[in-house]
């Protein structure tokens, strides 16, 4: 069998030689990453000067080699035109876009400098597999350099219409770069066609989501990530039972917690939640003091403005709102700006009356298939959700907002807070199947059989 090759911005930390901590990615990767599959991207770090120096380490077979970025393509790679261009683009709010033609120039230097130093660990029959919008042109600079291995590419974030598309100074470019790959995966249908739809834009047209131009053919597909749907029940079992758990439900005195857990990040739409969550208290008195709602928002990207314009904004709001709706023994809002670990949180959504996922865009979303995993079948909770995730899409019978619409959602938390337990059961039951349908080995399974099978 071919040796997986995985390609990502980031690598998990296996620092201490033990196995990758579970995350977002590790997880989606876990059935497919095999003992001699190999793993590569940035190791987090920053130095002088650009370097194809490869840093290796070994934990549970699988190799992780990394190199590091130099200080100023931190600056224009990674924090500006990947978070500053393509991050607010892709999801579709251009007015938090910054083009820098410089940014973009050292962009591609990266992305050489990526495939540059993964040609010399390249086998001729490994597969090669790049996630997300930070390496798009990593695959057209390894053909440039000769490399013949099936490579797919998986978007984790969404694709943006054609028209926002379209704002974007090298469009053309980035889609050129794309077609470089064998196979291109999406997480929804929408994601699909919106980038078949730039390709059409840019004169080329695709059929059954191939485009075959000269010698080469790229497919598309849509397979939406999962998550490990009975490793995350196992852990909100062990987790309810911690002291964290515990001391949580004692402070609740009997009301219903509702929780909500992000990167702090414009496009999961926090001061809009915050706003509809005021709204709520004051549309709906009689709950106010049946209610807590918990945010967790963990720290991210904080060296770009519109992040740190974000964080002000958020304490500025929940301020405003524990002191207008505080009582002397009742706090509506905690805030909380750290990160959890993945075993908190799991204990944390097992004992919440609600899941609030409101992201004004999202590629998939995975906070709320993990809230519905941690659920006990007895007494479930409800999970409100925006239609903007891509999760939307496979799990019809979460109450489902626009989370732009502040009163659709503090009428959304009234009726979740209301709901019986037979309709909740039956909500959850149906949610559960989905989460296990689409699940994270469903995910890594189908595309690498769609990789192995790319003409
Ligand atoms: O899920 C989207 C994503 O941008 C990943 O590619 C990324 O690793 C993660 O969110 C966290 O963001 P960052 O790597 O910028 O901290």
């Amino acid at each position: 069998m071919a040796r997986l090759v995985i390609v990502s911005n980031r690598v998990p930390d296996v620092s201490d030689g033990s196995a990758p901590r579970a995350g977002g990615l590790v997880v989606g990767l876990a059935d497919a990453l095999k003992p001699g599959s190999l793993w590569f991207g940035w190791s987090g770090r920053q130095n002088q000067g650009r370097s194809e120096t490869v840093h290796s380490m070994e934990a549970a077979g699988v190799t992780y080699a990394t190199i590091d970025l130099a200080e100023p393509d931190y600056r224009a790679y990674y924090l500006g035109f990947s978070n500053s261009t393509l991050w607010p683009l892709f999801h579709m709010m251009p007015s938090y876009v910054t083009f820098d033609r410089a940014e973009y120039a050292a962009y591609k230097a990266v992305n050489e400098q990526f495939a540059q130093a993964l040609t010399c660990l390249l086998q001729p029959d490994d597969l090669v597999w790049i996630h997300d919008y930070q390496l798009l042109g990593v695959a057209a600079a390894l053909r440039k350099l000769g490399v013949r291995n099936r490579i797919g590419f998986f978007l984790h974030i969404p694709f943006p219409a054609p028209a926002l598309f379209a704002l974007l100074p090298p469009a053309d470019e980035l889609l050129e770069a794309l077609l470089a790959h064998d196979l291109l995966g999406f997480q929804t249908a929408q994601d699909q066609e919106h980038f078949l739809a730039a390709l059409l834009a840019h004169g080329i047209a695709a059929q059954d989501g191939e485009v075959r131009r000269g010698g080469s053919v790229t497919r598309s597909i849509v397979v939406p990530v999962g998550i490990d749907v009975e490793e995350f029940r196992r852990l909100a079992g062990r987790a309810v039972r911690r002291v964290e758990a515990r001391r949580m439900v004692e402070s609740l005195a009997g009301r219903a917690l509702m929780i909500s857990a992000d990167r702090a990040d414009y496009t999961k739409g926090l001061p809009a939640r915050f706003d509809a969550y005021e709204r709520f208290l004051a549309s709906y008195p009689e709950q106010r003091r049946r209610i807590s709602f918990l945010q967790v928002a963990a720290p991210s990207r904080e060296e770009v403005e519109k992040y740190k314009i974000l964080r002000d904004e958020l304490d500025y709001k929940a301020g405003a709102i524990n002191g207008k709706f505080s009582d002397f023994d009742w706090v509506p809002l905690r805030y909380i700006t750290r990160a959890a670990g993945r075993g908190l949180l799991a204990g944390l959504f097992r004992v919440s009356r609600i899941g609030l996922v409101t992201p004004l865009r999202d590629g998939m979303n995975l906070v709320g298939m993990e809230y519905i995993a941690a659920q006990e079948e007895v007494d479930p909770g409800v999970l409100i959700l925006s239609r903007f995730a891509g999760a939307a899409g496979l799990l019809p019978e979460a109450l489902q907002v626009n989370p732009y619409d502040i009163d659709m959602v503090a009428a959304a938390i009234n009726t979740a807070m209301s709901m019986s337990l037979e309709e909740r059961k039956e909500r959850h039951a149906a949610l559960l199947a989905h989460a296990r349908t689409h699940d994270a080995s469903a995910y890594s399974r189908s595309f690498i059989a769609e990789l192995n099978r790319a003409l």
